[in-house]
């Protein structure tokens, strides 16, 4: 068992690029621990702790404004065998490298290609993580999970930026939560997970998007191929690249090729319950889920529904928890992962959930419900 360091810097004025997404009050606005008294000299002494345990190969986990990540010098192969041991990670699954400064990309990867530039300048510092060719003999080989490319972005969260500065180094890291579990949105959901299996977690509240970042490789000058969506939406890809052509297909087509994002393969996101997602009517949604719900209630079943604000009084369940508005789903997305624990939590053994459009955030939104779900999914006529 590792000593697990925590540092609570407060959530205040953490994003870089203005403020969190238009959210809900919710339970997600509680806090791991009160923030300590936020003085800029005290924040900055427990940032160059941090920062200074990451140099020397510590692992540390920390807020970026997706999700909390794991990270690790990606430039030392024992800090990043670490991760992948923490996490319970599979070795074949590659890392996102997270940097701080545009000039740091130079040395981590052969070329940028003009598209990639187009994407930079458009949503970096951001969740975007684009993929590419990686230049030989900088960063350990297990990040890359021996493949040619390497995936890299730049996180909008000043903290997750002074950490990455004050290290030196270019991080890598996957989400903060043992392999197979919900990514981690608040500090409590990584250390429930791994407390004790790593050096110290970064706590500031809860992240902003709630899912993680977009991941795509150009292919040629014209062509985003979408591997996993995420916060950064299709359309808006599609607005800051007019001239190319956006794919979204491949994150689908990747169970059965060989998967061009290793990650997609793997089962993730799973609460422990068995999750069915409903689509459908909105009368029948509700009838179909409050008659399941009252039968395997009926055998001895602890149940759950998560379900738009619009509807949620309808529902009959043990546990019956909000995506918050369906005209608003950046709130879906910000609530997902905290309501698959909290389901966890509760015991809960049965559980189904309203479907969403996937328009915009929707579509990473539904691709994570899906993943959570194991696919299983009912369609009401
Ligand atoms: O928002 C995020 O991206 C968060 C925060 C912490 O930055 N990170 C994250 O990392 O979600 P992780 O490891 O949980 O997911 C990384 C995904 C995996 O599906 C992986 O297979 C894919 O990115 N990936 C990484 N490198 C790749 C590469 N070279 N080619 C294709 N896919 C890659
Ligand atoms: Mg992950």
């Amino acid at each position: 068992m590792k000593q697990t360091k925590i540092w609570h810097i407060g959530s205040k004025n953490m994003h870089a690029n203005g403020d969190k997404p238009n959210v809900v009050e919710s339970k997600m606005t509680h806090h791991f621990q009160q923030p300590d008294p936020e003085s800029a000299d005290r924040l900055d002494i427990q940032l160059k702790e941090a920062a200074a345990l990451l140099g020397a190969g510590g692992v540390i986990a920390f807020p970026t404004e997706t999700v909390y990540g794991l990270g690790a010098d990606a430039t030392n192969t024992e800090a990043v065998q670490k991760v992948f041991e923490a996490k319970g990670r599979p070795s074949d699954n590659p890392l996102i490298i997270h940097i701080a400064e545009i000039t740091q990309l130079n040395s981590i990867v052969q070329e940028c290609p003009d598209l990639a530039h187009t994407l930079i300048d458009a949503f970096w510092p951001g969740p975007l993580t684009i993929v590419m060719p990686v230049r030989e003999g900088i960063l350990s080989p297990l990040v890359t999970a021996g493949l040619p490319t390497v995936g890299v972005r730049m996180p909008d969260h000043e903290a997750a930026l002074s950490l990455i500065r004050l290290s030196g180094k270019p991080i890598a890291a996957p989400s903060a939560n043992r392999s197979g579990k919900p990514s981690p949105t608040l500090a409590e959901h990584v250390a429930n997970d791994l407390t004790g299996r790593i050096d110290g977690i970064v706590d500031s509240g809860a992240t902003g998007v709630g899912l993680e970042s977009t991941v795509v490789e150009l292919i040629g000058e014209h062509t985003i191929r979408i591997l996993r969506p995420g916060g950064v939406t299709a359309e808006e890809l599609q607005k800051a690249a007019p001239n190319a052509r956006i794919d979204r297909g491949a994150a689908a087509l990747l169970e059965s090729e060989a998967p061009r994002s290793p990650g997609m393969k793997y089962a993730h996101y799973a609460p422990q319950g068995e999750l069915t997602l409903v689509r459908g009517d909105a009368e029948a949604v509700i009838t179909y889920i409050n008659e399941q719900s009252a039968a395997a209630k009926r055998r001895g079943e602890r149940t759950g529904v998560l379900a738009f604000e619009e509807r949620l009084a309808s529902y009959q369940a043990d546990l019956v928890l909000s995506s918050g508005s369906e005209r608003l789903l950046q709130q879906g997305a910000y609530l997902l992962y905290d309501a698959l624990r909290s389901f966890d939590n509760a015991g809960t053994e049965r559980i189904w959930a309203e479907v969403c459009s996937e328009e915009g955030i929707g579509a990473a939104l539904m691709n994570r419900m899906m993943k959570a779900a194991g696919s299983s999914i009912i369609t009401l006529k």
